[in-house]
């Protein structure tokens, strides 16, 4: 957990944080994104010590956590692999870690936001509060969600770090018991969706979906209107399983919400691809990678049945092929869903679950933060 007593201390990160990264910024990307051992000199790095970012170690200081810029912003996560947490051949993951930032990901749906000036926002699921943060931008008040309190814990740190500490709070708690009387002008999430064996204390929190992926996203469909003010709007981004032709999520949609007034707009963002196709290229890449140790999914190995009867449920149910698409919803005059595809493929690569940072080489990590950046254009 991140100190959070002393809000002037957190503050005074900031600063340091800028000065790196605008002048030092390899040094930046190597301490913070390769976590390498740094031995920087000529530079007062007490806040960052004393708060948690960073430790000394024999050759100089070594990150705690992840930290990543975006938009004038810096965003405290966890490193998901550490090249100092290793057992038995594999990096070890911790069920209760914070989502780091991909490039594809979370500054994607943040920057895509149809958050509109003075809006009340719900970033359900808001693991660093990425979203939260970038939303507070343009709206008057924005509160996030999660149901891990480290979560929690590092989103408040990210606030305050940020100064936007007045406008944007958290609440622990499951999808929306922590916030049933609120109403929201802009619901938006990136939650827990990635179908695994359904043993859930083997897996992280930040990606446990249930065995279909689809837990999280049948309660959403189910509650989320009830906690819209009149106009209110959702966003999601959503890697549901499904046929060839429609993700799951869409059949859902459409068996919920016929009789709301919603237009569901679907922005197909690369072809679906097959699935068991894909997770032997996944299982490959995450046990055999070409850097570093394996990095399984799991945080425990799985025993016995697990892994088969899984997959035999998937087919029984017809799941064939993994989606990618995100979905924003607008007040209509009637039920209506529009599908659309970009012209252009934004996402060459579906799945970036075995891409951790550790291993691009700086030149890639700058390619890909500019990237990020430029979803906001
Ligand atoms: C893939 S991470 C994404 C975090 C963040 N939205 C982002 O884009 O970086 C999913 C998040 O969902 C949270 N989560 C999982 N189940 C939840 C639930 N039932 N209610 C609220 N949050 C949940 C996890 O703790 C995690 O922070």
């Amino acid at each position: 957990m991140l100190k959070l007593k002393d809000k002037s201390m957190i503050r005074g990160c900031f600063p340091i944080l800028e000065n790196l990264y605008r002048k030092h910024k390899d040094e930046y990307l190597a301490l913070f994104f390769q976590e390498k051992d740094l031995d920087i000199e000529g530079l007062n790095l007490n806040p960052l010590l004393k708060t948690g970012l960073i430790k000394k170690v024999n050759h100089g200081f070594r990150a705690n956590v992840f930290v990543f810029p975006l938009s004038g912003k810096f965003i405290v996560c966890d490193f998901l692999i550490s090249l100092h947490r290793v057992k038995n051949g594999y990096y070890l993951r911790r069920r209760n870690d914070v989502w780091p930032i991909f490039a594809y990901e979370s500054p994607y749906i943040a920057k895509k936001a149809i958050v509109r000036k003075d809006d009340s926002v719900l970033d359900l699921a808001t693991g660093s509060g990425v979203i939260a943060l970038l939303c507070a931008d343009k709206a008057s008040k924005v509160i996030g969600v999660d149901i891990n309190p480290k979560a929690i814990n590092f989103a408040r740190f990210n606030t305050v770090l940020n100064n936007l500490d007045d406008k944007v709070k958290f609440k622990l708690g499951n999808l929306f018991v922590s916030v049933a009387k609120e109403r929201f002008d802009l619901i938006i999430w990136n939650g827990p969706t990635i179908a695994t064996p359904d043993v859930p204390s083997k897996y992280p929190i930040y990606c446990f979906g249930g065995s279909d992926g689809l837990n999280f996203t049948k309660k959403f469909i189910e509650e989320a209107p009830k906690h819209l003010s009149s106009g209110g709007r959702m966003q999601w981004l959503d890697p549901s399983l499904g046929s060839e032709t429609e993700p799951k999520s869409l059949d859902l949609i459409r068996k919920c919400w016929r009789n709301e007034n919603l237009n569901v707009i679907y922005e197909q963002r690369i072809k679906p691809n097959p699935i068991y196709k894909l997770y032997k290229t996944l299982d490959r890449t995450l046990l055999s990678p070409s850097k570093g140790f394996a990095r399984p999914l799991w945080t425990e190995p799985l025993v016995g049945k697990e892994y088969s009867d899984w997959i035999t449920l998937l087919k029984e149910n017809g799941f064939s092929h993994i989606h990618a698409g995100m979905y924003k919803i607008f007040p209509g005059k009637r039920f209506k869903i529009i599908r659309t595809r970009p012209k252009k493929v934004l996402f060459p690569r579906m799945n970036y679950l075995p891409q951790d940072w550790h291993f691009l080489s700086l030149s890639r990590i700058k390619q890909l933060l500019k990237i990020c950046e430029s979803y906001g254009r």
